[in-house]
């Protein structure tokens, strides 16, 4: 197992890789450090025992309050731009991943965590986590993908308030908008994401990527995503896992999907 100083990566006997963000007394800032392990810490993702990913953070208060504002002192532009370039890079990366990936958002969700929920497939929040994309009030902009992301996910109205007043959203608004799935108790969202990774994980896997790949398709203008649509679909029935679960509906068994 990798040594990281920023976070925790830990596969559990199910499969589920969580990935703990563990900087808490700086609420989690994503350091370039913590950055680049967690770039590392994905990689263990893509062993074939791992079914999918939790991306959390240590402590209560926060899931991550944004890059660490200690390190921008000084920061020229093309420091600046390689900067949110690498975040993008690392955040693709989540987003690109063929695998499940859930954000258990238990706390302060604050531009750059705000960012890196978004990469990741599906939210789940704590009753009391907060959402917000504070940059302009740092003379900044979102530069991990908050501007992109944040349109798409809540549309652009609301996006534009969030980004343009950098004021923050109760976890109960981020679910009324759509930028998290679900909001639960602090006390069950570890076990809520981890199961929402397992329900997924119980599909067929070829069938999970494909559509993984087609939802990112949905940013293409109609008749192409349509196209990708087509195509994933007919890759999928040449897999062994379409026939299985074919016959499985059809002799009204539980399929034993292979992943193949
Ligand atoms: N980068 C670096 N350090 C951060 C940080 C960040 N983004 N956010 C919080 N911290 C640090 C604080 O400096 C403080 O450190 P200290 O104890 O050594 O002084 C510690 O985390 C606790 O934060 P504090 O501000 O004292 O907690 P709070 O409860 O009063 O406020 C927040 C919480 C989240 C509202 C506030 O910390 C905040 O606004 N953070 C910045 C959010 C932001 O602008 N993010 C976008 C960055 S681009």
């Amino acid at each position: 197992m990798a040594d990281f100083q920023t976070l925790r990566a830990e596969p559990d006997a199910d499969g589920v890789l969580t990935i703990t963000l563990d900087r808490p007394d700086a609420l989690n800032a994503l350091s370039q450090q913590l950055v680049a392990e967690l770039s590392k810490a994905l990689r263990l993702a893509r062993q074939p025992d791992v079914k999918g990913v939790v991306i959390t953070g240590a402590g209560e208060k926060a899931f991550a309050a944004g890059a660490d504002i200690s390190e921008f002192a000084g920061m020229e532009p093309l420091d600046a731009h390689r900067f949110a370039a690498r975040g993008q890079a690392v955040f693709n990366s989540i987003e690109g991943l063929p695998k499940p990936v859930v954000a258990a958002v238990n706390g302060f969700a604050l531009g750059g965590g705000c960012e890196l929920a978004m990469a990741c497939h599906l939210r789940v929040a704590s009753e009391a986590a907060q959402f917000g994309q504070p940059e302009v009030q740092l003379g900044l902009i979102a530069g991990f993908g908050g501007t992109q992301r944040l349109p798409r996910l809540v549309g652009h109205g609301v996006a534009a308030e969030m980004l343009l007043t950098g004021a923050r959203i109760s976890a109960q608004r981020a679910y009324e908008v759509g930028l998290v799935n679900r909001v639960v108790p602090a006390e069950e969202l570890q076990a809520t994401a981890r199961e929402l990774v397992l329900t997924i994980a119980s599909k067929a896997p070829v069938a999970v990527a494909m559509t993984l790949q087609a939802l990112r398709a949905a940013d293409l203008p109609l008749p192409q995503g349509l196209q990708q649509e087509a195509a994933l679909f007919a890759q999928c029935a040449a897999t062994e896992d379409f026939a299985e679960g074919v016959m499985a509906f059809l002799n009204r068994e539980t399929p034993d999907f292979q992943g193949r």
